[in-house]
Parts: C-alpha cells; structure tokens; sequence
C-alpha cells in the first residue's frame, strides 16, 4: 500500500468491509482496490466544494454542513432535521447528553432519503466512560439506523482511553463507521493519540470568529484529522453581537449574503466542518447556502483579525 496513505489511514482502513471492496474479492478486484486507495489517499481531508463532502481517514465521506441539534426539543428537532433534510443537508450532529438521538432517528426514519445518503454524528458523555459499550448500544437504539456514521467522546476525561476503545471494537464490529474526539486539544492529542489504535477522523472543538484556534486547526490537520467547528455564531447568548460585527456585516453586504453564510464559509475556507444550530427552517436553509460565492484572502485575513481567544464554554 501507498506508505502516504498508509500513515494516513493506519489501522483505519475499513474500506475492506465498505461498498469499495467486497471480501471474496478475486486478484483483479484488490488491484483495482489498491489502486483506488492510492487515488483517494490524496483527497483525504481536502474538503470538496463541488460535492460539499470531505474524505475522512476512515474511508467514509462526511459532508461539509451540516444541522447542530444541542438545545432541540423532541418536536423541534424533527422539524429541524425534516428542515434540513428537504434543503439538500445531510449531517446531523447529536449527542447522548442532547437527548436528541431518538428525535433525529425518528425524521431521519419519516423521510425517503436513502440511510447511506445521510451521516450522523453522535457522542457519549464522560459518565458514560465507565461502561462505554452500554452506552454505544443506548445510542444504537435510540438513533435506530442500523449504523453511526460518527461516534466521537464528548470531552476528555476519567476512563475515556477505554471508552475509545470500545468505540474502536464497535468499528470492527460494523456498528460505528468513524471515531471522533471533542473538546481535545493540542495537549490532550498528544497524551492521548499515543494509546490508541485507530486514529480519529474528527476533532470537534469550539471555532468561531472570536475564538479562532488558528494554532490548533493545523495541527489537527496535519494528522490527516478533519477539524468541525461546535458554536459557529458564537453558541446562544452571543449570536447577535457576532452576527452584527462590522466587518462581518460589510463582508455580507459585498457578496449579498448573510453574516451567518459568511461565518460558515469562512470556516469552510480553512477547512472547518460547520453544525449550526437552528430550528428556523429559513435558516437551516440559508445555512445550507454557502456555495455560491467565495471570500477573498483579504476577507479571510479580516476576519482572521477579529480573534479575542474568547470562549464561550467552558470546555
Ligand atoms: N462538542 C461539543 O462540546 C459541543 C458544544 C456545543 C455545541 N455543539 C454542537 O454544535 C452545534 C452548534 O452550536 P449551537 O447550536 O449551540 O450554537 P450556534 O450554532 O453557534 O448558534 C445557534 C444560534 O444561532 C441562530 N442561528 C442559526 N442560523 C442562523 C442564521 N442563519 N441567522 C441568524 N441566526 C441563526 C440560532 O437561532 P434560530 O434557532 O432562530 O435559527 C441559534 O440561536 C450544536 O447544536 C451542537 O450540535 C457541540
């Protein structure tokens, strides 16, 4: 195998089990399957606007934008994912501690887009860490869509090394396709990465105009790890103040777009994987509309300039 796209891949490559490859394969299937790799290995974590979706380590695309569902009552959330759903989005990111697995399965289950069509995140709480496979099946059943597409730990903390590997057990297992981290930084990467066997897809953290993290991004991708963004207006109680920066509303104005499309295609520009949330329907879709325009570097570097390192959780 390609030694580039093996430090890549590493242990991930699930690819045998996936529509690529089938497992009685004959000698002229695995050569084109080696070949294959060799041409995607390239293409890992570069995001593709044309098809708004980027190759992860694990063989599996994921889709560039997708719907935040933290804060979604049961009926709200349906209608955020048929909102979605019914705009072209196809990620969703839920979590256990969201309680909003069994309301994303159910739209997901009312709507006639095809399960492998659509990707779900999910994630399990640090007090779940202590029976970890309890907790993935908890979320198997409560999403009930035969697989997760995503399957991240929600922050560090006490027993999460065996919790990854529960999550990478269920990888073989075929119940989770991708294994992702949140809240893990440049530190936390370094002490962790080390005890582990599959190397992670996802790293999602906090990213936004006023908080950057412009040292950590790179860093993460350097790993052949795709970096999402939770919080990309700044998260509740702080949306009207981003929204309405200066340089982001007169960036707006020139392409004739929101300071929301602005936010998330500036994220999208340096390789962010955006969630907002929402249960406007009118802007799940207008979230969904960053495609059409794009920021110049001079537009990047101004809002690059708007970093305070400010947090706005405490994770
Ligand atoms: N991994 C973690 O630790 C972590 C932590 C926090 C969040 N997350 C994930 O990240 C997602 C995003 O975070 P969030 O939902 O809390 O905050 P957010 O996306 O930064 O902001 C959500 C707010 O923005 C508003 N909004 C959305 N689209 C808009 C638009 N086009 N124009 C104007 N306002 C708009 C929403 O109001 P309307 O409802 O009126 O549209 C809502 O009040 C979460 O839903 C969750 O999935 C992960």
């Amino acid at each position: 195998m390609d030694k580039n796209l093996h430090e890549l891949c590493g242990d991930n490559v699930n690819w045998l089990d996936g529509k690529r490859f089938s497992q009685n394969a004959g000698d002229e299937e695995i050569r084109e399957w080696i070949s294959g790799l060799e041409l995607y290995a390239d293409e890992v974590g570069k995001f593709d606007f044309e098809n708004k979706r980027v190759l992860l380590n694990s063989g599996y695309y994921m889709p560039i934008v997708g719907l935040g569902t933290y804060a979604l009552d049961y009926d709200v959330c349906v209608n955020s994912v048929n909102a979605l759903l019914e705009n072209g989005g196809r990620l969703i990111d839920t979590a256990s501690v969201y309680h909003t697995e069994k309301s994303v399965g159910d739209a997901i289950h009312s709507s006639d887009i095809p399960r492998e069509e659509i990707f779900v995140t999910t994630k399990l709480y640090p007090n779940q860490f202590s029976d970890p496979v309890k907790a993935i099946e908890e979320s198997l059943e409560a999403l009930d869509i035969e697989y997760i597409d995503l399957l991240m730990l929600h922050h560090p903390g006490k027993n999460d090394v065996e919790a990854y590997k529960a999550i990478e057990q269920a990888v073989r297992d075929g119940k989770v396709r991708s294994i992702g981290l949140s809240n893990w930084y440049v530190e936390e990467l370094e002490e962790f990465l080390p005890q582990i066997e599959i190397m992670p897809s996802v790293v999602q953290n906090e990213i936004h105009p006023y908080y950057q993290e412009n040292d950590v991004i790179p860093y993460i991708q350097d790993l052949g790890i795709v970096v999402e963004g939770w919080y990309p207006f700044g998260g509740r109680g702080h949306t009207k103040e981003m929204l309405s920066d200066s340089v982001i509303s007169e960036i707006a104005e020139k392409h004739d777009v929101s300071s929301a499309q602005v936010i998330l295609r500036w994220n999208l520009q340096r390789g962010a994987v955006v969630i907002p949330g929402s249960d406007n329907p009118e802007h799940i879709k207008e979230n969904l509309d960053v495609f059409g325009f794009e920021l110049t570097d001079d537009e990047m570097k101004r809002i690059e300039s708007l970093d305070r390192d400010e947090k706005h959780d405490w994770y």
